[in-house]
């Protein structure tokens, strides 16, 4: 397995799926009360430059939950912010803690600072990634329809970082992903074209939510700008209306469909307070399940990593 965690295209689905399996076993066992120490003496820093609130927290009671400590550091505040390099940012941090889990724009800044650091990067949201989102998310999926296989996937809206983390997702594990972005937002074209050449299922993009829905059981949508587009929302407001998840799309998709959303979640533009609240959604299954994905991402990354 690869040292760091930056993209999901760059392990293999057994890898991917023992992450998710662990995970599944470190919540029952937190749902038992059986506590952890396997990370006792173990720190992390989490380097973060875009706001949270799942993932700080659900990466922190992870590390708590195995007894490890976390230090928090917002970039803007620290050194980074003044223009120190990353590369010495990371030689650094790498001498005080056990992984570096970061939050940042570029997946450059990722790919440098685990070039440099000794000790595992954990890519916590880029702008074209969001890797342990997409594998919690997996893993909710695993645990409402049995099996990442055969699951039919919908991607409704903006081709962002989700949606590139779930195109790779797709290519590792072969289940069939079909995805409905306007013209101008399609998902990054190398990622697509690397991931729909290595897929056993196909990859499908249109503009045509309705095409992409049809039949499937799990559909997915985020918000039409993301972290770091806030001047886009207003003309994204027109250009995306179509692609709405309301109750009328959704009765296009299997009836066991699940509805799923990374969260935060713009009620009214991208779903509909129906879907958003209704018996499908399983927005919050998801949530928790970062916590778990995060702890079994941490005791694999730290325990396997070589000092
Ligand atoms: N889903 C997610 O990454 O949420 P936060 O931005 O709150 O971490
Ligand atoms: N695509 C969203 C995900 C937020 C968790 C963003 O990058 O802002």
């Amino acid at each position: 397995m690869k040292k760091h965690l930056l993209s999901l295209g760059d392990f293999t689905r057994e890898e991917l799926r023992a992450l998710i399996d662990r995970a599944l076993i470190l919540k029952a066992e937190a749902k038992q009360g059986i506590r952890h120490q396997q990370l006792a003496g173990r720190k992390i820093c989490l380097l973060f430059e875009k706001p949270s609130t799942r993932t700080r927290v659900s990466f922190e009671a992870g590390m708590y939950g195995l007894g490890g400590q976390v230090i928090f550091m917002s970039a803007k505040e620290s050194q980074l912010g003044r223009g120190e390099p990353l590369k010495d940012t990371a030689r650094v941090l790498a001498r005080y803690v056990d992984a570096i889990v970061v939050r940042t724009f570029g997946q450059d800044v990722v790919e440098e600072l685990a070039k440099y650091s000794d000790v595992p990067v954990i890519n916590a949201l880029t702008d074209l990634h969001h890797p342990c989102q997409v594998l919690s998310d997996m893993m909710t999926v695993l645990e409402k329809k049995g099996t990442l296989d055969t699951t039919k996937v919908a991607w409704i809206g903006d081709g962002n970082n989700m949606a590139n983390s779930w195109i790779e997702a797709a290519s590792v594990f072969g289940f069939p992903l079909s995805l409905a972005c306007p013209e101008g937002f399609a998902p990054n074209q190398e990622i697509l074209e690397k991931a729909t050449a290595k897929s056993p299922r196909a990859i499908s993009l249109t503009q045509s939510p309705s095409e992409a829905i049809k039949g499937v059981d799990v559909v997915n949508v985020d918000v039409w700008a993301s972290m770091g587009q806030e001047s886009e929302q207003e003309k994204r407001l027109g250009l995306f209306q179509k692609y709405q998840l309301n109750a009328a799309l959704m009765a296009e998709a299997d009836k066991e469909a699940i509805f799923m959303h990374c969260l935060p979640a713009h009620r009214g533009e991208e779903v509909t307070e129906e879907i958003l609240e209704g018996p499908q959604s399983v927005i919050f299954d998801q949530a928790e399940n970062k916590m778990h994905i995060h702890a079994a991402i941490l005791e694999h990354f730290i325990l396997g990593a070589k000092k």
